[in-house]
């Protein structure tokens, strides 16, 4: 059960039109997996900010210009789609990649992964504190620094790593570096909220839609759930409910981001199953279903279309899209067998439903 469906169904409009979204925040991965995944995002949001933590990962500006070029192939004829490519930031990046990044239009934003923090970061920074040239570009250049938030500190409890690492490190790198352009990604915690709705609009977060609708206790719901698990892990209830408060305040420096992340079902499903949870099939309509609860369908424009693309500084889409309520069951997974991704929320009734 969806944590948020508890709630009073407040009064909610028959139908809703809305600028067309964007993601902030995606996994797309590659070859026979990135054909299987870009369709459903290019099919309903305007662009993307694509995650770097491919294996290799996507370290230079020629190496996401590659992949941006495997992500347009892959994309429906009919899309009008745009990537926004990403760096992952090592130890290593020097300044003149940054400052390329910076010159190109494709490139977004530079992805700093705590080293071993998540899937895919064991190529991660250290320390981000200590890449003072770095950061120092990037806020000269203002490419904004896009932050997976969480301490890797061994002894530091799971559910105490983000709150940890924005107290140890990045709220003192923002304060350190009065032009640095943040992103705190995926954020899942009541003080996080807090941080971001009291920093300098130079500092955003972006906001997934399980984090929205669902509490930790959807990891352990009659037995233990591993399509539940993503990192950041989720949180309490009221972690839960103070990012619904951010995202339907209607503060600019709350957006869309998925974290749509597929993992297929046999490495999901296994003895130590990798973090990541599929929501882009239904992630315009998981993020209405949030809003809906919450009585605050009116806000769902400016955080999932607007709000991001100002931050980014890019203009907001010209495309439009459509909500009906109309009551709807996403597919449980895609594929078959071993190979087959899980749907966030397949199975589930979802009151809103896109239509074309
Ligand atoms: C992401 C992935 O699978 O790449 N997993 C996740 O649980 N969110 C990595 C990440 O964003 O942490
Ligand atoms: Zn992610």
């Amino acid at each position: 059960m969806v944590a948020s469906m508890h709630d009073a169904n407040r009064s909610s409009p028959e139908s809703l039109e809305i600028t067309r979204p964007d993601d902030w925040h995606l996994h797309l991965r590659d070859g026979a997996m990135l054909a299987r995944v870009v369709p459903p995002t290019a099919r309903r949001f305007g662009r993307a900010i694509v995650m770097p933590n491919l294996v290799p990962a996507v370290t230079t500006v020629a190496g996401a210009l590659a992949y941006r070029e495997r992500i347009l192939a892959a994309c429906p004829d009919d899309a009008d789609f745009e990537p926004l490519m990403t760096l992952y930031l090592t130890d290593d990046t020097p300044v003149s990649e940054i400052e390329a990044a910076a010159m190109s239009p494709h490139v977004a934003g530079v992805k700093v992964y705590p080293r071993g923090a998540t899937t895919h970061s064991s190529e991660g920074v250290s320390d981000l504190s200590r890449l003072g040239s770095v950061l120092e570009a990037l806020a000269s250049t203002g490419l904004p620094l896009l932050v997976h938030g969480e301490s890797t500190a061994p002894d530091c409890d799971v559910f105490d790593r983000e709150r940890v690492y924005l107290e140890e490190t990045l709220s003192p790198v923002i304060d350190r570096y009065p032009a640095l352009r943040v992103v705190f990604e995926h954020i899942t915690t009541q003080e996080a909220a807090a941080f971001v709705r009291e920093a300098p609009p130079r500092v955003a977060a972006t906001i997934t839609p399980q984090h929205l609708l669902l509490n930790r206790n959807a990891i352990f719901a009659g037995g233990l759930r591993p399509h539940h698990y993503c990192l950041p892990v989720l949180k309490r209830e009221g972690d839960r409910r103070a990012l619904v408060a951010a995202a339907t305040s209607g503060d600019p420096s709350f957006f869309l981001g998925t974290d749509s992340a597929p993992h297929p079902r046999a490495a999901k499903e296994t003895d130590c199953g990798c973090a990541g949870i599929y929501s882009a099939p239904v992630a315009l309509e998981a993020y209405a279903e949030a809003f809906a609860s919450a009585g605050a369908l009116e806000r769902l424009e400016g955080f999932a279309s607007h709000f991001g693309a100002d931050f980014y500084g890019v203009p907001r889409n010209a495309g439009r899209v459509r909500l009906v309520a109309q009551p709807w069951s996403p597919p449980d997974s895609e594929g078959e067998g071993g190979s087959a991704l899980r749907v966030f929320l397949g199975g589930e009734t979802l009151r809103y439903r896109v239509v074309d």
